[in-house]
């Protein structure tokens, strides 16, 4: 059988600031289907990486006094750890700033300019710098960027340059797009380009010779290399095209599925195609324009002030609710909608009510009914058979959609499945079974059943949410028995097998609380926040009276232990003691203090606040600390007193 391999990239971000999670949908996505590829066995190389120069970052490290590369250094490591806490992954990460890369952009431009398609000329036009983009006095009459999505002032740009005749490939782009109707997805973005190229295609600007932040251009030490035409290159430049070994290049190119947002779908579907074409090479395969994500505001931005980090919502809700909400959540191809209320919705009812009950029912009763052990089923009835072809349907569904990047149905396909089995719940009682011994055969085959739906589901959410199906083995005792959790064993029932101990534990889902009635629960903690303070009181600034602060029941505790929470970078679990009593804490101060410096101080926390769970630990609790401009100090007491002393 020959080698299947499938090669996915996400386009390599700007390290001009940090990543948001606009930016983590595409990767999530990429991992998606990298992670579904390899359970069925393809050969995968999935491509990460950054887009370290051009004018942008060189301008944004002139302000912040730094390098351009001391700059990007430090946010590209940011990039990698949310990569981590998100868990992609990647099989390679390319900067554009390694020798390995810059090599294969020179001998591109190189193959290029010998072919006789770049030339050198003079340039004058308007360049938007935060798309790195050259416009025409045509694309932009009123000094502002085409970009419907930037619509920023544009400068105008004077100077020497090389140019590629990328009119003369026009046709052969337009005769490819034809002939490959997978080539750019959704088809409303094949059809916008194909009369983009239709309305004439102008030879575009491939050097710069006004600042220096770019590769140089081989033959003219004095221009730098467009960073565009340096940014494309990274997908062929990380297969190491041509160096000793081309095994990797041979392999996957160009078998290659470009995950991109809709608004650089030109670069990667018009001047990347035709960059290959021009060097002898064949255009990619596939490329994938999908929707924005938007928030309340309309598109994040700095000046808006509604840019969303994912790590904080990783620090809270987890990486697979997170990611569940982003698949579930984005419709095909177009605008999706982010807020974490619709996050915590999505959150409480899918995951904690359909998946997470789920699996609290059946290892519930199993324990209960089987003591804990997988029983052997009877012969099926006709509910049971229903059960049984819905999940032998699902996988063809979840195998059809994925490819195609219809994340959101794939993932409502699985759901199907879940929500029947609990609704099977219902309609078999196994409860009432359990009270008459004649039935014992009968319960036994409902509770089979209903573990092995719920494998059958946990395989299939292994692309989406990885740190689930884990969980899900241990519950069911399955940890180590990988025959059970292939995507093959999915697609046949009654891989789960009879006499697997069961483990039960905690819910994996927990319901989260509202912020509106979250009982704060000690993280973010609570803060006293300087500047509110000193905000001058208007007419309407409530006033408490003492009965309400008397509610409040504060007191002072003594840090017993500490440790950071595992995949949570901001979270401490602290051991207080609290007079008599001993507590568990978890707060957001992990990137304030280490466990060594908290432990032994005496602090202050509420100590009848609802306990709340947080990445599985229930915290008792919440302490008390100030935070200004980013700073945070905890309140500890300044004399030596008693822990479990009252605080008033
Ligand atoms: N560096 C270029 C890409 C070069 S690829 C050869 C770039 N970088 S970017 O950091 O500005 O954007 C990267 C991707 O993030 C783009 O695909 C863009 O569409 C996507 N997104 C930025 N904001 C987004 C949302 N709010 N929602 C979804 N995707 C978004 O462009």
């Amino acid at each position: 059988m020959p080698e299947k391999a499938f090669y996915v990239t996400t386009p390599i971000y700007y390290p001009s600031d940090r990543l948001h999670i606009g930016h983590a949908l595409t990767t999530t996505m990429a991992d998606t289907l990298a992670r579904y590829h390899r359970m069925r066995g393809y050969d995968v190389w999935f491509l990460t990486g950054s887009d370290e120069h051009g004018q942008k970052i060189e301008r944004k490290a002139k302000e912040a006094g730094v390098t351009p590369k001391e700059y990007v250094d430090r946010i590209v490591a940011g990039f990698q750890h949310l990569w981590k806490m998100l868990n992609i992954s990647y099989d390679d990460f390319i900067r554009t700033t390694e020798p390995r890369h810059q090599e294969v952009v020179q001998e591109l431009f190189r193959r290029i300019y010998n072919n006789g398609d770049i030339y050198k000329s003079e340039y004058e036009g308007w360049y938007c710098t935060p798309c790195e983009t050259f416009w025409t006095e045509r694309q932009a009459p009123d000094r502002l960027c085409a970009n419907p999505d930037c619509r920023r002032p544009v400068e105008l740009v004077k100077e020497e340059s090389y140019f590629f005749r990328m009119s003369k490939y026009a046709d052969r782009l337009l005769r490819h797009i034809e002939e490959n109707p997978e080539f750019i997805q959704p088809v409303t973005r094949k059809n916008e380009m194909v009369s983009f190229i239709k309305s004439g295609l102008e030879d575009l600007c491939v050097s710069r010779t006004t600042f220096d932040w770019g590769i140089p251009v081989p033959i003219d030490e004095k221009h730098v290399i467009y960073v565009w035409f340096d940014a494309l290159t990274n997908y062929v430049s990380a297969l190491d095209p041509w160096g000793k070994d081309d095994s990797k290049f041979k392999k996957f190119w160009p078998v290659v599925t470009h995950l991109v947002g809709k608004d650089i779908v030109r670069f990667h579907t018009v001047i990347w195609p035709i960059m290959l074409m021009a060097a002898g090479l064949e255009p990619p395969k596939r490329v994938f324009g999908h929707g924005w994500l938007l928030v309340e505001g309309g598109k994040m931005s700095k000046s808006k002030g509604n840019v969303v980090d994912p790590l904080v919502l990783i620090d809270r809700y987890g990486a697979d609710a997170i990611r569940y909400f982003l698949l579930r959540e984005m419709p095909y191809g177009a605008d999706g909608y982010y807020s974490e209320d619709a996050l915590i919705t999505r959150t409480n009812t899918d995951l904690a009510n359909d998946f997470g009950n789920l699996l609290s029912r059946t290892t519930a009763m199993l324990e209960k009914f089987c003591g804990g052990v997988i029983p052997e089923p009877g012969d099926p009835d006709s509910l049971d058979r229903e059960l049984m072809a819905l999940a032998g349907q699902v996988p063809g569904e979840v195998e059809r959609a994925i490819p195609e990047f219809q994340f959101s149905q794939a993932l409502a396909a699985i759901w199907r499945l879940v929500n029947r089995a609990n609704k099977y719940i219902e309609e078999t009682a196994p409860w009432g079974l359990a009270r008459d011994p004649a039935r014992r055969g009968r319960l036994n085959t409902v509770l089979y059943n209903l573990a092995e739906a719920m494998r059958i589901a946990a395989v299939l959410v292994t692309p989406f949410m990885p740190d689930t199906p884990p969980r899900v083995w241990a519950q069911l005792g399955l940890t180590g028995k990988e025959e059970a959790q292939t995507w093959d064993s999915a697609c046949t029932w009654g891989g789960i097998p009879v006499g697997a101990r069961l483990q039960r534990g905690e819910p994996i889902f927990p319901r989260i609380e509202f912020k509106d009635d979250e009982p704060a629960g000690a993280a973010p903690p609570q803060v006293v926040d300087a500047k509110a303070e000193v905000q001058p009181k208007g007419e309407e600034a409530e006033l408490i009276g003492i009965e309400d602060f008397a509610r409040v029941d504060l007191r002072v505790a003594e840090v017993l232990a500490a440790e950071k929470v595992e995949k949570a970078d901001k979270l401490l679990k602290l051991t207080l003691r609290v007079g008599e009593e001993e507590r568990t804490v978890v707060a957001g101060i992990a990137q304030h203090y280490t466990p060594d410096e908290i432990v032994g101080k005496k602090i202050v926390v509420v100590a009848n606040l609802k306990p709340a769970k947080l990445r599985g630990i229930t915290s008792q609790g919440m302490l008390l600390a100030a935070s200004v401009d980013g700073r945070l100090s905890v309140l500890t007491v300044d004399r030596d007193i008693d822990s479990g002393a009252r605080v008033k």
